[in-house]
C-alpha cells in the first residue's frame, strides 16, 4: 500500500528484535526510512537502507542526527530489555529512561511531528485483574518496567505540553525468527530457534508460566497502524494490544507437535521466573480494537506454522556464518 503522504521516518534501536521487520514494512508502504543504533548496520539490513550510528544517551548526537535527517516521525525502539536490564540496571536507566527523555527533547527541539514508542507488559506489576485493562496502577518490579512507565508518562507530558504526537503500544512478548536479546520472554522464540538448531531446548521458566505473547508480524502491523491512525480517533496515547496467552508448556507442545524430533524441557531460573510471575497473564485490548481497529491475525498454532520455515532459514544463516 502506498500512503498518501510519504513520511520521512527515523527508527532508533533499529538493530534490535523489532527494528528490521518494522523497517521492511514501512519501506514497503513507500516511506523514506532511516535506521539508527549504537551497533553497526546489521547483516540483515537492506543494503540501500540509510544507517546512522546513534547512542540515545548522547543528546548532542541526537541533535545532530535530527538536524541532518529532519524526520517527520520517529519510531523509538532503543532499549535494554528486562533480563539484561536486571543485570545492568544503571545502563538500562541510561538507555531507556534518559534515552527516551533525550529523544522527546529532540522531537520538541526539531519539530518532529509524531513519536511512536514501544511499551510493554513489563509496565505492570503483580496482583492485577486478568485480563488487565489499560488504566491500572503501574507498579513494575524491574528497572525495564520502571523506565517504560516513565517513557509512557513523559510521552503524555510532551504531548500535552509541547504537542508532540506521542503514541505507544504495550507489546506482549514478541516471537519471531530473529535472535532475541536480553528479554525475559525469550524462552518462547528460543523454543523454536534452539529446537530447530540443536534439537532440544531447556526453558528457563516453569511449564505453567503464562504471559501474553504475539507473533512479530502482528506486532509490526500494530505499530504501523497506530502510527497511521488520525489522532482524533485516539482516546489515549498508550494502548494494550493482545494476541494469545499460552502457557510455556502450550508453546512447547505446539513446537513439538510440528517437530516431533525436538525435545523441550524446563529448568526454571529463579530470577527470570520472578519477573515472569510479576507480569499479567492476559491483556485487555478492547480500547485499541475500538479506537483504531486493532485485531491480531495469528493464534499460537497459526504462528507456529508461519514461523517454522522462517526459523529454518535463520538456522541455515547461523550455520553458514559460523
Ligand atoms: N519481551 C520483553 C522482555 O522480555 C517484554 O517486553 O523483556
Amino acid at each position: 500500500m502506498i500512503p498518501t503522504h510519504r513520511m520521512k521516518i527515523l527508527v532508533t534501536g533499529a538493530g534490535g528484535q523489532v527494528g528490521l521487520d518494522l523497517i521492511r514494512r514501512l519501506r514497503g508502504q513507500g516511506h523514506e526510512v532511516h535506521g539508527s543504533d549504537v551497533i553497526e548496520r546489521p547483516a540483515g539490513a537492506d543494503s540501500d537502507l540509510p544507517w546512522h550510528r546513534l547512542d540515545v544517551t548522547d543528546p548532542a548526537m541526537i541533535d545532530a542526527l535530527l538536524g541532518e535527517i529532519k524526520p517527520e516521525w520517529i519510531f523509538h525502539l532503543a532499549a535494554l530489555l528486562s533480563a539484561r536490564g536486571e543485570t545492568r540496571p544503571q545502563l538500562a536507566y541510561a538507555v531507556n529512561q534518559t534515552g527516551t527523555f533525550n529523544i522527546l527533547e529532540g522531537c520538541r527541539a526539531h519539530g518532529v511531528e509524531r513519536l511512536l514508542f514501544t511499551s510493554t507488559i513489563a509496565v505492570f506489576g503483580p496482583g492485577l485483574p486478568s485480563p488487565v485493562p489499560d488504566e491500572v496502577p503501574l507498579l513494575p518490579t524491574t528497572m525495564y518496567g520502571i523506565t517504560k512507565v516513565s517513557g509512557e508518562l513523559l510521552g503524555a507530558y510532551y504531548h500535552r505540553r509541547y504537542g508532540v504526537d506521542f503514541r505507544a503500544v504495550r507489546f506482549p512478548g514478541l516471537i519471531s525468527a530473529t535472535l532475541p536479546g536480553g528479554g525475559t520472554s525469550d524462552y518462547a522464540p528460543l523454543m523454536y530457534i534452539e529446537g530447530l538448531r540443536s534439537g532440544s531446548y531447556e526453558a528457563f521458566c516453569r511449564p505453567d508460566t503464562r504471559i501474553p505473547m504475539m507473533y512479530m508480524p502482528d506486532g509490526i502491523r500494530a505499530l504501523a497502524e497506530l502510527a497511521a491512525c488520525p489522532r482524533e480517533q485516539l482516546s489515549r496515547s498508550v494502548y494494550n494490544i493482545a494476541a494469545f496467552s499460552p502457557t510455556a508448556q502450550e508453546i512447547a507442545d505446539s513446537v513439538m507437535q510440528a517437530l516431533p524430533e525436538v525435545s523441550i524441557t524446563f529448568a526454571p531460573d529463579p530470577a527470570r521466573q520472578a519477573i515472569l510471575d510479576s507480569w499479567p497473564d492476559a491483556l485487555d485490548d478492547s480500547l485499541a480494537r475500538a479506537d483504531w481497529g486493532w485485531s491480531p491475525e495469528y493464534d499460537l498454532d497459526q504462528m507456529t506454522a508461519a514461523l517454522l520455515p522462517e526459523v529454518k532459514a535463520l538456522v541455515r544463516e547461523i550455520a553458514t556464518a559460523t
